[in-house]
This record gives C-alpha cells, structure tokens and sequence, in this order.
C-alpha cells in the first residue's frame, strides 16, 4: 500500500527552518517531471525526431522524495512532463498527495501541467483523486496552426475539449499557456485574447526562451511582454492587477470591461529570477536548481543507495543553497542547458 510510507520528521516551518538559497531566495515551489515522454512533438520544444529519453521513477519513489521536500516547507507542488497525463499511475499520485501536509498541517497547492490531449476523458478522475488546478498548454486558437505546431492532426479539437472538461469538472478557472513565437503564431495573440474572454480561462501568454531541443531561437523570435500588450490593448483595453502571490511568474491583466484575464510571463525582457522560489525534479530524480542549470544533482541516487530521510533533507539543503543567482538568456557566452524543456518540465 502506498500510504503505509511514514512521512519524514517534521519540524515546523519556522522560518529559519526553510529552504534558502545562497541568494537569500527562500525555495517553496517544486516541479517535478513525472515522465519525459509526450505524445506530441511541437514545433518549438522538440525536433520531430524520437530524440533521448530518460528514465522514470517509481511511483513510490516521487513519493518519498516528494514528501521529503514537503518536510522542508515546499507547500507548492507542480506535476509536469513531458506529458504527466501519460502515467497511468497518475490518479494514485495524487491521492496519496491530496493527503499530504506542510510542516504547518496544510494541505499542498496541488497542480499539474498538461498539453490536454487526454485531458477530457481524465478531468473528473483527476479532481476526484485531489488534483486543485490545472494549466493546459495551448499555442493557437486556430485548429489548422495549432495541428501544425503540435505535429498531430486533430489535436486542437481533443485540448478544446479537454479544457471545457476541466472547467466543468470544477479546475476552472483553467489557465491556458501558450508560448508565442514570431512568424509562427504571433497572429494567435488577438484570437487568445477573445477566446479567454469566451470560454472563461486565463490565457498566459509566454516569452520563448532558449530550451528547444533543436536551434530556433533568436532575439528576433521572441515576441516581448511589451509588443504582446500593446497587440491586445489596440483592440481590448486593458488595466495591470495586482499581484495574488509574491514571486508569480505572470503579470496579470484584466479586460477594462471586467470581462476576462490575461497574464504575459516574460523571461526574457523582464526576468523575474531575483523573486524565484522554484527548483525542479526530472522524471528519472535529478534537482535542477535552475531552469537553464549546467549542473544536475542525483536525489534519486542517493534515495537507491538506502539514504534515509535526514541524509536526504541535509542533501537537499546543500543543493539547494547552489541554486544560479539567474538565468543570462541573450548574454554573450550563454549556452543552452544540456536537456531540453521537454525533460525538464515546465
Ligand atoms: N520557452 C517558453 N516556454 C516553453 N514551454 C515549453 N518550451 C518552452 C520554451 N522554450 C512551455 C510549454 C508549457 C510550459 C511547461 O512551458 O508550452 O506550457
Ligand atoms: Fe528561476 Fe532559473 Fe527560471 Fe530564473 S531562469 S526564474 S532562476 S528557474
């Protein structure tokens, strides 16, 4: 039985008692990658080829290492791929995570990331396994652009259906990512716009950075916070909200009419690295302390070799105290991470 594993000591999420990085960055979000397989193979993430795989975890394994981290004061947990919704062991993740609590007895903000094509007929399961929100990636509002970027002829219509499915089944509102790229779907920003308004979601509109598998990206592909709003504005006016959590990637907007939500989340012109209180899990158990780390560090490694909970914990801390001051995306001398976003995880 899964839950039979006991939870790690707890000791309380004083605050000198948190992650911290050497940059004062106290660390209480997690992504972990539970798979780096995916079923579609867009354009800008992937080359089309078969391209590496790594290898997974056990469930039980996340598990441990999830609860592990928990004990340290992550109270935000995002699960993501590749494409998590691949794991059919998914419902019984998070249900054994749904039972989870923070040194200070709170249940975990709970969320996944999925392109959605097999979010439609899982939506209910994953609610009624415990799953709170839902972010589904979404790079165009027309069906023909979107099967382009995607490579998988009819995938437009199954994310449609999977995001009127996760808002039905209570997910909503769902946030929608979509990752502009000029020349391939900058035409999309407007159409976005008017579809978060229909359908009710929260469309979050993403600089592109430099994590591709393959070599696309350049300054000029990138299309920026500012020309993303200026794009929307001309047509829909729009008015700046405030924050609803420090260290939120997305500056929010709402519609001057009150109709609707937009956030544009801009790595590349506007870094927010200097607020991070993220750090990453790949799916075969390497911390990545930065998106664009040259440096991963082998927990699931340590977990084979029979480290118990403590020696854990104290790993984690001195890992985490390593974490990059920030990214140098369109620096001289930037290189690329050795792993592509698809086996990072988003
Ligand atoms: N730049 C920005 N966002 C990206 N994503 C994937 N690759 C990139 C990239 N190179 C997005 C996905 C998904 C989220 C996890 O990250 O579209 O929505
Ligand atoms: Fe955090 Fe690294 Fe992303 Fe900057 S680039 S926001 S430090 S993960």
């Amino acid at each position: 039985m899964l839950s039979t594993h006991p939870i790690p000591k707890l000791h309380g999420a004083e605050p000198e008692n948190l992650l911290r990085d050497s940059h004062g960055r106290v660390i209480r979000d997690l992504r972990v990658s539970i798979t780096d397989r995916c079923n579609y193979r867009c354009v800008y993430c992937r080359t089309g080829e078969g391209g590496a795989q790594y290898a997974e975890l056990a469930t039980e394994e996340y598990l441990r290492l999830i609860r592990v981290f928990v004990s340290l004061g992550i109270n935000k947990l995002r699960l993501t791929g590749g494409e998590p919704l691949l794991r059919t062991d998914l419902p019984a993740m998070l249900r054994e995570l749904a039972l989870l609590r923070t040194p200070n007895n709170e249940p975990l903000d709970l969320a996944l990331t999925t392109n959605g094509h097999l979010l439609a007929g899982l939506a209910q399961t994953l609610v009624d396994s415990g799953l709170q929100r839902v972010t589904v990636s979404m790079d165009a509002v027309d069906a023909p652009t979107f099967d382009r970027i995607t490579r998988v002829p009819g995938s437009h219509g199954k994310v449609l259906a999977g995001i009127r499915a996760a808002q039905a089944a209570g997910l909503g509102p769902v946030k929608v990512n979509c990752v502009l790229l000029r020349g391939f779907n900058d035409d999309q920003i407007l159409p976005f716009a008017h579809f978060a308004r229909a359908e009710g979601v929260i469309v979050r509109f993403i600089e592109f950075m430099p994590l591709e598998e393959g070599r696309l990206w350049t300054p000029a592909i990138v299309v920026s916070h500012d020309e993303i709003l200026q794009r929307i504005s001309q047509e829909l006016p729009l008015l700046r909200l405030t924050p609803s959590a420090a260290g939120e990637t997305a500056r929010r907007y709402g519609f001057a009419d009150g109709q609707g939500e937009i956030g544009i989340i801009a790595p590349v012109t506007q870094a927010f690295c200097g607020a991070c209180s993220r750090i990453r899990l790949t799916s075969d158990g390497k911390i990545r302390t930065c998106l664009f780390s040259h440096r991963e560090h082998d927990l699931a490694g340590h977990l084979r070799r029979g480290a118990s909970d403590e020696d854990l914990q104290a790993w984690i801390r001195q890992v985490v105290h390593t974490k990059e001051a920030r990214h140098h995306i369109g620096e001289p001398g930037f290189h690329k991470p050795s792993r592509s976003m698809v086996h990072i995880g988003g």
